[in-house]
């Protein structure tokens, strides 16, 4: 049995430059367990709460009291207990912040701790974190499916466009290094499309290229004029995925699509990007309504369900009963798993067998603030998750998580890539024959 002797905060940086928590976890046989909290600025108002200062110093970002929560409230309660015990600490840590979002310790400081816990659990059994959660889990690593941005938008780019992921997914790769190479090729294909048109802003916080187009749609032609430059068949090897993240242009079943001046209401998004699924190959969407448009997720997931995956972040916030709550009205068919969301590993555990339990997708997904913590990487390897999405394809908070996926797929029994298994059930995967295989 290893112990946790010690547990220790430190405030680091982040890649928007902001502090946030890191915190090392200690063991009686010397292992340390290390992780780093990430930072959302889409945030979901049902997730668990970043801790930070307030006040007018580092924009009131300081996250000196989380730091304090730690070292002072967690510590002492995590110090003496067998590390392998996940579930059991983290239930003590939520025995001291019993509030529906953590607003007390603040998420930021739960997750840092509960992921350290986990890698000094690894760590001390000697493994590689996947294959730590993979054996404690009962699970079969697969290496992921990556989504990848090409362009990015929303919160991450100053609102200039509505949308805020335009991502590519490669399902017809036959590995994940092929993933890379295609997205490569795209990613530059498209910066250089931008740039002959002088659509082009700079680079969006997770590291796409952030454009300045003139309608959502623009962004949509110019990403599939960019998969063709890439040599590529739009819809074959290479697909669009969305994330509306709709949260942050609607509320109240009413939307206000600023680029284009346009509002309206949940029936009419619903209906453009009905549109957008008739004359663009997507083959999955993040949020296409708003988190408080359950009538409007329950609509677009009866329309689309059987075409495309539908996947619920800010809608259902790594909530396992959030989850239970939208199988049961036929919301939604895939779920975003953010760790610092739920605020502990083992929510998140909890949060990732529901969505398996009716079916559903699992996509483990980063922050738009991230670190060089790759946790990510190996839960999602872990779990079979099937499925990955860290961001861009350009800076190394994302590209350490693409990369850590190259090294675990070179580790023994870290299972074949996954592929399109993942998209089966929508168009692609009935076009490529892919049905029996989810
Ligand atoms: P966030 O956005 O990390 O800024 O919340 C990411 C997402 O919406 O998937
Ligand atoms: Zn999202």
């Amino acid at each position: 049995m290893s112990i946790i002797t010690k547990v220790k905060s430190r405030r680091v940086w982040d890649s928007r430059g902001n502090p946030t928590v890191e915190v090392d976890i200690s063991l009686s046989d010397g292992s340390l367990g290390r992780a780093i909290a990430p930072a959302g600025a889409s945030r979901g108002t049902r997730e668990a709460i970043d801790l930070r200062d307030g006040g007018s110093a580092l924009s009131g970002k300081n996250v000196a009291r989380a730091l304090a929560a730690v070292d002072e409230v967690i510590a002492p309660a995590l110090v003496g207990r067998d590390v392998r015990d996940q579930q059991g600490i983290d239930d003590a840590i939520l025995a001291l912040d019993p509030s529906p979002l953590k607003e007390n310790l603040g998420g930021n400081a739960t997750v840092a701790t509960s992921l350290a816990v986990l890698h000094a659990a690894a760590s001390s059994a000697r493994l590689p974190l996947w294959r730590y959660v993979a054996e404690m889990e009962g699970t079969t690593p697969a290496i992921p499916l990556p989504e990848i941005q090409i362009f990015g938008g929303g919160a991450h780019a100053g609102r200039r466009v509505d949308i805020q992921d335009f991502m590519i997914m490669v399902p017809g790769a036959s590995s994940f290094d092929e993933v890379m190479e295609v997205t490569n090729e795209v990613y530059f294909a498209a910066g250089s499309i931008m740039a002959q048109k002088g659509k082009m802003a700079g680079v969006a916080d997770e590291g796409g290229w952030w454009p300045v187009f003139d309608s959502n749609e623009e962004a949509l032609e110019t990403l599939v004029a960019a998969i063709e430059k890439a040599g590529e068949t739009p819809g074959d090897r290479v697909v669009i995925s969305l994330d509306v993240a709709a949260s942050e242009f609607g509320k109240d079943g009413r939307y206000r699509l600023a680029l284009e001046d346009r509002e309206m209401d949940s029936g009419q998004l619903i209906d453009m990007l009905g549109g957008w699924l008739d004359a663009y190959p997507i083959a999955s969407i993040e949020d296409p309504v708003g988190e408080d448009d359950t009538t409007g997720m329950v609509e677009f997931t009866r329309r689309f369900g059987e075409r495309v995956q539908i996947i619920g972040d800010d809608y259902l916030v790594t909530n396992a009963a959030l989850v239970e709550q939208a199988a049961a009205s036929g919301a939604c068919n895939a779920v975003l798993v953010k760790v610092n969301q739920a605020g502990t590993v083992s929510e998140s555990l909890a949060t990732f067998r529901a969505a398996r339990k009716h079916g559903w997708g699992a996509i483990v997904s980063a922050r738009s603030g991230e670190t060089e913590d790759v946790s990510i990487a190996h839960l999602a390897t872990a779990l079979g998750a099937g499925q990955l999405k860290v961001g861009s394809f350009t800076r190394s908070e994302r590209m350490v998580k693409w990369n850590e996926c190259l090294r675990i797929q070179d580790e023994p029994g870290s299972g074949s890539f996954a592929g399109g298994a993942a998209l089966a059930r929508t168009w692609w995967g009935r076009k490529n024959g892919k049905e029996t295989a989810a």
